[in-house]
């Protein structure tokens, strides 16, 4: 159970979502396709041919959705803004009728005294962009950093909390390398310098929202981070723990922190960088917070004949798993916000992701009766409460996921919500993690108040 005493009196209390996932109405407003659209009609690339047209048709429920998210008592919602919706080719005029719709949804937040906190990129970019190269070309950078000022003009004399990117290492390594996610590719050499403009764009992206917005903003990058280990003492194994930690988290974390990219991966990797003079600069902007996500450790064992880095997870024996077989381990939380305050200076930080998917429905009496979910909620805030026990800089929390929707490649088999979704009849349903959240919401500010009310 987290220990609410820990938790700072202003902790933000939020829950994340992110365009192509709840959207859907891809076709509408002057919307043009994103490689998710185009990923999401390879056969086979998406389980049961699972595609965002629908989803949880949020672009039309999108006050029923605020409603939800006042009744858990948020102070917060993170979610992304649509690049084909603000630029529908990737590059070209700003189209006023896709931003229409996050001016409105800002203001319905501000109105329910929710806080916005605006994700620029969630893994959706304009297939206009990917025909002429995708993130393996520079000019993607410079049309990112554009849209991003383009955003922050128009909705940053009320949104003040900007992410550029959400999770790079998915859209370079899972989407380039591994060829899981769009745009589906399974070459090195892409990965990296996808790897790299990605991170450019962030650089850029963040001068330009600076440049741009009317207010103050702060803003950050959300990166998803394992811990690893190795699997057993054997010195190949422990060197597979050391290339598995550079791929996973330091390509991520030291070029934005100022340290340059990773000297062993680079050579590892074996590809060169398409660096300029000045770039580096560039992409270590000071970050006003540094996001994390965070879903499962990493226990790796030598894997020669694999993908770089050669280094291949294997399941923890004994260890509780979600239904996406992820190990439920809250401790890795802890050392992660750690590892980010110690090893990185992290000034502040906040968990922008955490959550996990069973298999739920809604029961007889309509309740969904989620104690997994429920359970793995409380384990891993009382992780963020330790961490704050220990001197971490931590601001605040935010739920994966507001709603059940579309798990990218894994489609909408897997349920991550607070909220249940009836993909039928797009009925909302509150589950029980979702009570729970709230609860543990009223109870913290409860307590604050009453620390502030001096005993008569
Ligand atoms: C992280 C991603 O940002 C999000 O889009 C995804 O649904 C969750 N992980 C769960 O896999």
């Amino acid at each position: 159970m987290p220990d609410l005493s820990e938790f700072p009196e202003d902790f933000v209390w939020g829950a994340a979502t992110s365009a192509y996932q709840i959207e859907g109405a891809v076709a509408e407003d002057g919307r043009l396709p994103s490689i998710w659209d185009t990923f999401s009609r390879v056969p086979g690339a998406v389980a049961n041919g699972d595609t965002g047209d629908v989803a949880c048709d949020h672009y039309h429920r999108s006050s029923e959705d605020v409603a939800l998210m006042r009744s858990l008592g948020l102070g917060a919602y993170r979610f992304s803004v649509a690049w084909p919706r603000i630029v529908p080719t990737g590059s070209g005029p700003v189209n006023a009728r896709g931003l229409a719709f996050y001016d409105r949804l800002v203001d319905e937040l501000l109105a329910a005294g929710i806080r916005p906190f605006a994700t620029l990129y969630h893994w959706d970019l304009p297939q206009g962009l990917q025909d002429v190269g995708g993130w393996t070309s520079r000019a993607t950078a410079e049309r990112f950093a554009e849209y991003a000022g383009a955003v922050a003009a128009a909705l940053g004399d009320r949104v003040t909390d900007w992410t550029t990117l959400n999770e790079p290492l998915c859209s370079a390594w899972i989407g380039h390398l591994e060829g899981r996610m769009a745009p589906g590719l399974t070459d090195l050499e892409a990965a990296v310098r996808a790897s790299y403009h990605l991170l450019l764009g962030h650089g850029l992206a963040t001068q330009a929202i600076r440049a741009e917005a009317p207010r103050t903003p702060q803003v950050g990058y959300v990166v998803n981070l394992s811990p690893i280990e190795p699997a057993s003492d054997r010195l190949e194994d422990v060197a597979a723990a050391v290339r598995a930690d550079g791929h996973v988290n330091r390509w991520w974390l030291d070029p934005v922190h100022g340290r340059g990219f990773p000297a062993d991966m680079r050579e590892l990797y074996g590809v060169d960088l398409p660096e300029r003079s000045g770039d580096l600069a560039v992409i270590a902007q000071p970050l006003d917070y540094l996001g994390i996500n965070y879903y499962f450790r990493q226990i790796v064992t030598a894997d020669p004949d694999g993908p770089a880095p050669y280094a291949r997870q294997l399941p923890v024996p004994g260890s509780p798993v979600t239904g996406m077989d992820w190990e439920v381990y809250p401790d890795g939380l802890e050392e992660l916000l750690v590892r980010a305050a110690a090893e990185y200076g992290a000034r502040r930080l906040y968990v922008t992701e955490s959550g996990a998917a069973w298999p739920d429905t809604v029961d007889a009496d309509g309740e969904v009766r989620d104690a997994e979910r429920t359970a793995y909620l409380e384990g891993h805030l009382a992780a963020c409460g330790r961490a704050l026990a220990r001197g971490v800089p931590l601001a605040g929390h935010f739920a994966w996921s507001l709603l059940d929707n579309f798990e990218w490649a894994y489609g909408y088999a897997h349920r991550f919500g607070l909220v249940h979704v009836d993909y039928e009849t797009q009925r909302r349903t509150m589950k029980d993690s979702g009570r729970r959240y709230a609860a543990l919401i009223a109870e913290h500010a409860a307590l604050r108040a009453a620390e502030r009310t001096p005993a008569s």
